[in-house]
C-alpha cells in the first residue's frame, strides 16, 4: 500500500470520518493537541535549561529536575501522537499528504523522541555525577540545543500544516 493509499484509506475509515464529519471533534482534540504542547514544552525546555546551567532551576540538581519532570514530557508526548493521529486521520489525504510542513515536522519529532530517548538514558546513568561537578558536560549541553531547536521546529511545522 503506498502512503497515498494510506491517507485515503484513513481519511475514509470510522475515525478519519468522524472526525472529519463532526463540528466540535477536530476543534477540541486539537485544543486537547495544543494543551499538550504546553506540558511538552514547559517539561522539556525546563530539563534542556537545566542541563545548559540557565534559568530558574538552574541550583536544583540535574537527577532531581529530570526525575520530576521527564515523566509528565514522556506523557505530553504520548498525548500529542495520539490527538495528532485523530488530527491526521480527518485530513490525510486532503491536506498533509501534499503538505511540505507535515513531512518536515514528522521527521523533525523521530529526531526529538530519538534525542529525548537517548538523553533521558544518559542522565539517569551520570547526572548524580554531574551534579558533584556542578556542570553538564558538552555533549549533555548539545543534547539540551538539539532538544530545544528540534522540538521548536516541530511547532512551526505543525502550524505550518494549515499553509504549505
Ligand atoms: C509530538 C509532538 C507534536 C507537536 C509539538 C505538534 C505540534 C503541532 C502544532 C503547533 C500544531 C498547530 C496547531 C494550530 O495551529 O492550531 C499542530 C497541528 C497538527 N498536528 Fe501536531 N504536533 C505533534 C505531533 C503530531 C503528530 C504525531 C501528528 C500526526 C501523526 C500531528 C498531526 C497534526 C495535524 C494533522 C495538525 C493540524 C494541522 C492543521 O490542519 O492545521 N501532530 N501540531
Amino acid at each position: 500500500m503506498t502512503f497515498q493509499l494510506f491517507c485515503k484509506w484513513i481519511e475514509s475509515s470510522t475515525l478519519g470520518a468522524g472526525v472529519k464529519n463532526s463540528i466540535w471533534i477536530f476543534p477540541v482534540v486539537e485544543s486537547i493537541h495544543i494543551l499538550a504542547i504546553v506540558l511538552l514544552a514547559f517539561t522539556a525546555a525546563m530539563i534542556d535549561l537545566r542541563l545548559l546551567g540557565v534559568g530558574f532551576l538552574r541550583r536544583r540538581p540535574v537527577a532531581e529536575v529530570a526525575r520530576q519532570l521527564t515523566p509528565w514530557m514522556w506523557r505530553a508526548i504520548v498525548l500529542l501522537i495520539l490527538t495528532g493521529i485523530a488530527l491526521f486521520s480527518s485530513e490525510a489525504a486532503s491536506k498533509c499528504y501534499d503538505s511540505q510542513a507535515f513531512y518536515i515536522k514528522m521527521a523533525l519529532i523521530a529526531v526529538a523522541i530519538v534525542n529525548a530517548a537517548i538523553a533521558g538514558a544518559i542522565i539517569r546513568r551520570h547526572a548524580d555525577e554531574w551534579d558533584s561537578r556542578r556542570s553538564a558536560p558538552f555533549g549533555a549541553k548539545m543534547m539540551a540545543v538539539v532538544s530545544l531547536v528540534a522540538w521548536a521546529g516541530v511547532v512551526f511545522a505543525g502550524r505550518g500544516i494549515a499553509y504549505f
